[in-house]
């Protein structure tokens, strides 16, 4: 592990309490020197230290792989955590190292630089601020449809926030408190020919940004579980939790191939279900009534102006509230 990994782990595990640079030493077994300049490196970084001449503190708690194991230590997917203090994406990076990693591996990045979201947009991870993290799976049956994963994987966040927040899902990828986004999905899978080489699950979750860290077009439909429960959000016990439902979910999922096990819980926190809305795609705009989400995960939906009933599938989609995002 890097030392700078080690000095976050350390941090964290004090927060919100205060470290100083010579205990971090004594304990890493390094240099005082090297930590005090390691520490500045973050600080330049983004990284939110708080440094009072050789005494530091995190401003609010931060991702630690040592911390998730401590929280989950015999979940599959705590065991082979890869932390990156910044990275393009790391979709992206899964993608191009796809062959090398194992199933279950989880990627996580204190900041992305080029995050992606659906449909080609921009997805913003700034220092600290927002969880990124990609999940690889590589099954040995071929499932029968990799988009549901992202059905699966909302449904574990549900199961994991529920408890304490108002949460719902706007299918077919975002997460929603308040009829605010605060986390969204995104799942692609890999062939080489026709064979499934893994499914890469990206989840970004807006986890300590405060309300001016958004960008002004976004502000009325987004936030951040910061905002949202009024204090810092501690990400490393809601990963925890989370790989235990999506363990559950997963585990039940391969030996049934059957997603009658996730799909009821997208259904009762669906945010769509019963409304009429707008399907957006490629320019044209129609307005539908959302009756269900079938057993593939596509949308059942009734044009509400011819009485048509069809499915549709998330491919090139939106769906809009008027004037709004739900
Ligand atoms: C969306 O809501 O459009 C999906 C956002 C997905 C963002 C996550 S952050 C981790 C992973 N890496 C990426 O570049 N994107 C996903």
């Amino acid at each position: 592990m890097p030392i700078w990994e080690s000095i976050i782990d350390r941090l964290q595990e004090a927060y919100p309490t205060t470290l100083s640079i010579k205990s971090l030493a004594d304990q890493l077994s390094q240099p005082a020197e090297t930590i005090q300049e390691i520490v500045n490196n973050l600080v330049d970084q983004g990284f939110p230290i708080t440094q009072n001449e050789s005494i530091v503190s995190l401003d609010f708690p931060l991702l630690s792989s040592k911390q998730i194991k401590k929280y989950a230590p015999d979940n599959p997917f705590s065991k082979g955590i890869t932390v990156f203090d910044s990275i393009s994406s790391t979709n992206t990076y899964v993608k191009e190292h796809l062959s090398a990693i194992k199933d279950k591996s989880v990627f996580l990045a204190h900041e992305q630089t080029q995050g992606k979201g659906r449909l080609g947009r921009a997805w913003s991870s700034p220092t600290g601020k927002s969880l990124s993290m990609t999940i690889v799976l590589k099954p040995d049956n071929e499932l029968k449809d990799a988009s549901l994963l992202t059905q699966l994987l909302a449904a574990a966040v549900v199961k994991t926030l529920k408890k304490t927040m108002d949460v719902q899902i706007k299918w077919p990828n975002d997460i929603v408190i308040n009829k605010k986004k605060v986390a969204g999905i995104l799942t692609e899978a890999e062939f080489s020919g026709s064979h499934l080489e893994g499914i890469i699950i990206g989840m970004g979750v807006n986890t300590n940004l405060l309300n001016e860290d958004f960008p002004k077009e976004l502000i009325e439909k987004a936030s951040s579980l910061r905002e949202i429960t009024h204090s810092p959000f501690d990400p490393n016990p809601f990963l925890a939790e989370f790989f235990e439902h999506f363990h559950t979910l997963y585990q039940e999922y391969l030996e049934t191939n059957n997603p009658e096990s996730f799909l009821p819980i997208c259904r009762t926190y669906s945010t769509l279900i019963g409304r009429e809305m707008w399907a957006i795609e490629s320019n044209t705009k129609r307005k539908i009534f959302i009756e269900t989400i079938d057993q593939n995960g596509g949308l059942v939906v009734r044009d509400s102006e011819t009485g048509e009933k069809n499915t549709l599938t998330s491919t090139h989609l939106s769906i809009r509230a008027d004037e709004s995002y739900l």
